[in-house]
């Protein structure tokens, strides 16, 4: 059985720490806020939805540690704890939508009552990503035929969900329908969630994967050896405009030129309606060793000036479907397309 990216034990969070995947299945048990900020921080938990939910149980564990039986001083505190998650990674909205929720949670008479349900609104947001991306799998998996070759680039799979993968998901389900099924993997630069972890995760599941560099995918289209192109999402805005892992928009441009569908799987919990265009989404810039850095070593001459967007948008006039558990969102969107604004 697949290892679980996330674990509520005991009131301790167990997390599966994905920097050491695949050479080692390290487990780390959190038992402070702290230590749960610094782990979606550094990616050893990552993926959008994963993020949420980890957020929501990292509340839920700093609420149990405030030493308080007043409710006011309670809250204040509380509200502490969900800065330094509103502050540790800025483009998955789930993030975000997980704070909201614990916020409204945060009721009840007494301190005592207030800690336990937001120990169980973590496990229902838990709850309801699991249902939803196996919900919105099975509704993607209709759009794989017996026999295609998909394309599908970082992580998103059970690792990236805490649940049942998106885009990989959507495979999975193609999978157990009776289908045959192959992945072309980008290996995913600078932190290669592609090349350690969708691998990893596709190849427990016993479905065929061939890992690419970021910059085979057009040479592989080109040659018609690619039937469609599936990936997961960090936010999308009214328009559909998606932020999704850097790289995300070359490949919708490639599939774009080549007619090859091009499909975004995502929970209702990544759409941010609040936002009219994708290029309001703010674009995380990570620390330049990503880049100068292969796990640890360096391949650039020192001190050299580096640019590390984690994310980029796809606009929407470049996406066949978002694939979602309510159904399939198509265009045309609301905003004019392709336009910075
Ligand atoms: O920086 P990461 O690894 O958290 O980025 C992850 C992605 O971009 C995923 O494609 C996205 O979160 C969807 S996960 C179902």
């Amino acid at each position: 059985m697949m290892a679980r990216a996330i674990e509520w034990l005991d009131g301790k969070l167990r997390i599966l720490d994905q920097s050491k995947l695949p050479r080692e299945q390290i487990f780390a048990d959190l038992d402070n806020y702290h230590d749960v900020v610094l782990a979606i921080k550094e990616m050893r938990i990552r993926g959008a939805p994963a993020i949420g939910v980890t957020a929501a149980y990292g509340i839920a564990l700093g609420a149990s540690g405030i030493k308080t039986a007043s409710k006011d001083k309670f809250l204040a505190q509380l509200n502490q704890v969900m800065q330094a998650f509103a502050a540790s990674r800025p483009t998955a909205v789930n993030l975000f939508q997980a704070i909201n929720r614990m916020k409204k949670a945060a009721r009840g008479d007494g301190v005592a009552e207030i800690k336990n349900s937001l120990v169980n609104e973590a496990k229902r947001i838990h709850q309801e990503e699991v249902t939803a991306t196996k919900q919105l799998s099975q509704l993607g998996a209709e759009l794989i035929k017996d026999g295609f070759t998909v394309l599908t680039h970082c992580n998103a799979g059970p690792l990236a969900t805490a649940g049942y993968g998106t885009a990989l998901g959507v495979i999975k389900a193609a999978k157990e329908q009776g289908k045959k099924v192959g992945v072309f993997v980008t290996e995913t630069r600078p932190l290669l969630q592609g090349a350690r972890l969708t691998t990893w995760e596709l190849r427990q599941e016993g479905i065929p994967v061939t890992l690419i560099t970021d910059f085979m995918a057009g040479y592989f289209m080109k040659r018609g050896e690619i039937d469609c192109v599936i990936v997961g999402a960090d936010r999308i805005a009214a328009n559909g405009y998606t932020a999704n892992k850097i790289g995300t928009y070359t490949l919708a441009v490639l599939a774009n030129a080549h007619g090859i569908p091009f499909y975004v799987a995502a929970p209702t919990t990544t759409i941010d309606l609040s936002l009219t265009s994708g290029y309001q989404i703010p674009i995380e810039e990570r620390s330049p060793e990503e880049v100068t850095h292969i796990q640890g070593v360096a391949i650039a001459p020192e001190g050299i000036d580096v640019a590390n967007p984690a994310f980029d948008i796809t606009p929407s006039q470049y996406i066949t479907a978002i694939i979602t558990e309510k159904g399939l969102i198509k265009g045309p969107y609301t905003e004019g397309l392709n336009r910075e604004q």
